[in-house]
């Protein structure tokens, strides 16, 4: 792979890396490095015999994230605890991969961290493993690994040469590049590669005064998580953010805005070369008819404002003569599938993305359930996190560009 393929070939993907106890652990430092390049967001956890090679300072300083050690770090436990920690991963990759550590994996002990992380994660698991050419040829690791295999764990390499011991043979550690390589061709062709997708999210606020305005409680978190699943799934990303407190998502080029008009122009300077445009964000639809140069003061007196109607980005969208795959999303308190049908039809949408709002439902949470409606079909989403729910989506809507022959234009 040259360094132009893995440029972004990762962009997004969260990988838990373990390092196992064996001298080949210091290559563990490089492989950070090149993970971080493939555009990976990479947490790193230590085995005890592992930080017996190296130190846990060296990792965090490469991944830019606190090392774990152990399970027992209640600090640590109290930032994110090993459980978030085994559902924040989206790859776990072992490297170096021990013959002793391939052991307890395959017999299922979680008597560390790692081996814990293993079991609770539902994330894919990849090991690379490095030992003495003898240790790797005896019957025993070959049988874990087996096991390992059989069980869906994917193993890389090892490579063939002088190892540290002095002997020559299989058991070498594959250079750092390669392992991100075989992580690469591991996770297959992203469906997404080469689209350029646009998102909105997040509420937008519509100034009265200097200090006051109307908003919304939208997190923006939906629309973030679907601007980061599409990146991961190899798309160019550009995501229209309203004012909201997340981070952007690696690989997303992000635009913030305030008021609905400032995100109708951002999306409107972007929307000419995109192939998909989503539009999550709760667009105000009213705007004070003119905004006070001074605050307000109170007269003693009702209040009456005057408000205006937004541009309905989305509908304009949708009216271009050479438009893109357009994704709305109806926020709903009743009668979710009428309401969203009905909206549906009515602003020409290629797929429309409903849900439920109201007392603890929707906005401000971080699962969520999804009803997708299109003009000929629908597809349930049950409630499930929110970045589960947005590769959901990706996929119906890939499916869908590909049976209804893409855009419209
Ligand atoms: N939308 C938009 N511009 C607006 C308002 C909404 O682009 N000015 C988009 C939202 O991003 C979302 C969809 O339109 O994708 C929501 O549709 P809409 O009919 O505006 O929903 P509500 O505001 O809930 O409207 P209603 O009062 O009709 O339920």
């Amino acid at each position: 792979m040259t360094a132009l393929d893995s440029a972004r070939a990762l962009a997004g993907v969260r990988v838990l890396l373990g390092v196992s106890g064996g001298i080949a652990a210091y290559k563990g430092a490089e492989l950070v490095r090149r993970l971080r390049d493939a555009g990976a967001q990479v947490r790193v956890v230590l085995t005890e015999n592992a930080a017996r090679f190296v130190t846990a300072l060296t990792f965090q300083a490469l991944s830019g994230h606190p090392v774990r050690t152990s399970l027992w770090d209640e600090s640590a436990e109290a930032a994110m605890g090993h459980i978030e920690l085994a559902r924040w991963a989206d790859e776990i990759l072992i490297a170096p991969a021990s013959a002793d550590l391939i052991a307890r994996l395959a017999q299922g002990h979680a008597d560390d961290l790692l081996t814990t992380l293993c079991l609770a994660s539902t994330a894919p698991l990849a090991l690379a493993p490095a030992m003495n050419q003898q240790m790797w040829a005896h019957a025993a690791t070959q049988a874990n690994l087996g096991l390992l295999r059989a069980r869906g764990v994917r193993v890389f390499g090892p490579a063939c040469g002088d190892q540290a011991c002095g002997e020559s043979g299989v058991g070498r550690l594959l250079e750092a590049v390669e392992i991100v390589a075989e992580l690469v061709r591991a996770r297959g062709p992203r469906e997404m590669a080469g689209q350029r997708v646009l998102g909105s999210a997040g509420p937008t606020f519509e100034d009265i005064d200097p200090v006051r305005f109307i908003g919304n409680r939208s997190s923006g978190r939906m629309g973030f998580a679907i601007a980061a699943a599409a990146a991961q799934a190899g798309a160019e990303v550009t995501l229209v953010a309203g004012p909201v407190h997340l981070a952007t998502p690696a690989g997303v080029a992000r635009v913030d805005v305030r008021s609905a008009r400032q995100m109708r122009d951002a999306v409107f300077a972007h929307v000419a070369d995109c192939d998909v445009f989503v539009s999550a964000a709760a667009v105000g639809d009213y705007r004070p008819q003119a905004v006070a140069a001074q605050k307000m003061k109170k007269t003693g007196q009702a209040l009456h404002l005057s408000l205006v109607q937004n541009p309905d980005i989305l509908a304009e969208v949708a009216a271009l003569p050479r438009r893109p795959f357009v994704v709305g999303f109806a926020a709903e308190t009743e009668h979710v599938e009428t309401h969203a049908r009905d909206k549906l039809e009515r602003k020409h949408l290629d797929l429309i993305v409903a849900n439920q709002v109201g007392a603890n439902l929707g906005f401000e949470r971080d699962d969520n359930a999804l009803l997708l409606l299109w003009p000929d079909g629908r597809k349930e989403l049950p409630r499930a996190d929110k970045r589960e729910l947005a590769r959901a989506l990706l996929a119906c809507i890939a499916a869908l560009r590909t049976t209804h022959g893409g855009n419209r234009s």
